[in-house]
């Protein structure tokens, strides 16, 4: 029903998308939906260039024979279109929960718009009940760790920290070589506030919170499809 949905509003999206766009394409499993159903309109002739946001999504671009570039060859994009873990007011999100984090939010500040593709699930009043991910830099993981709990302590965290590891108990390795860790904040009352403050710590790379950033979401629900605009 959900895989339904995520297709319904990666199709909604892709209306969006017109002959000669420069296009950045999100990870995760809804933005694999739009991914997909762009490579069906590739097929049929459509001329666009992308931009992906990860070696995953990059694979499975490539295996539709989708163009690809980078952002040294086309610094600046149309459209990016991405999932989400949270759609909080005013379009704030959460992203991340697929490691993704830091090229998503590279690639959507090089577009011109971005619009976020989604279940009804994802909406939710207040952001923070989904861990926010945090990529940060392997040297001086116990130091940035300590940094980061701090800001969490200020910040009313209700939940704690985790390193991501993958399957077998190693650290998870973001595409840049990078380690996430999951901070769950139960509510996340001043995003603006948090952003900043974990920006301030020298070891961390990037944070999931994607602010001011999506113009438009395409959220689908059993009703229907739900259009929020930032
Ligand atoms: C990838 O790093 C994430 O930002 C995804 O966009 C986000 O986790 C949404 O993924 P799903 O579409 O799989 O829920």
């Amino acid at each position: 029903m959900s895989e339904d949905q995520k297709r319904i509003a990666a199709a909604r999206a892709l209306e969006e998308v017109r002959p000669g766009m420069r296009l950045g394409l999100g990870t995760g499993s809804t933005a694999r939906h739009f991914v997909d159903l762009l490579g069906q309109k590739v097929a049929q002739g459509l001329d666009v260039v992308c931009v992906p946001t990860s070696e995953v999504t990059a694979a499975q671009a490539r295996s539709l024979s989708i163009p690809l570039t980078d952002l040294d060859a086309t610094p600046s994009l149309d459209l990016t279109v991405d999932g989400a873990d949270e759609i909080g007011p005013e379009l704030a999100l959460i992203k991340g929960g697929g490691g993704a984090l830091l090229r998503e939010k590279i690639v959507a500040a090089a577009s011109a718009q971005m619009i976020v593709i989604a279940d009804g699930s994802k909406v939710v009043p207040v952001l923070g009940r989904y861990p926010l991910a945090i990529e940060v830099n392997p040297f001086g993981l116990r130091a940035t760790r300590v940094l980061i709990e701090g800001v969490m302590q200020a910040q009313g965290a209700e939940g704690g920290l985790k390193q991501r590891t993958k399957p077998d108990g190693s650290p998870f390795l973001t595409d840049g070589g990078h380690y996430i860790l999951d901070a769950l904040f139960g509510r996340i009352s001043s995003p603006e506030a948090l952003s900043r403050a974990l920006l301030d710590i020298p070891g961390v790379v990037q944070h999931g919170l994607f602010l001011r950033m999506a113009k438009r979401a395409y959220v689908a629900t059993a009703e229907g499809i739900e259009v929020i605009d930032a």
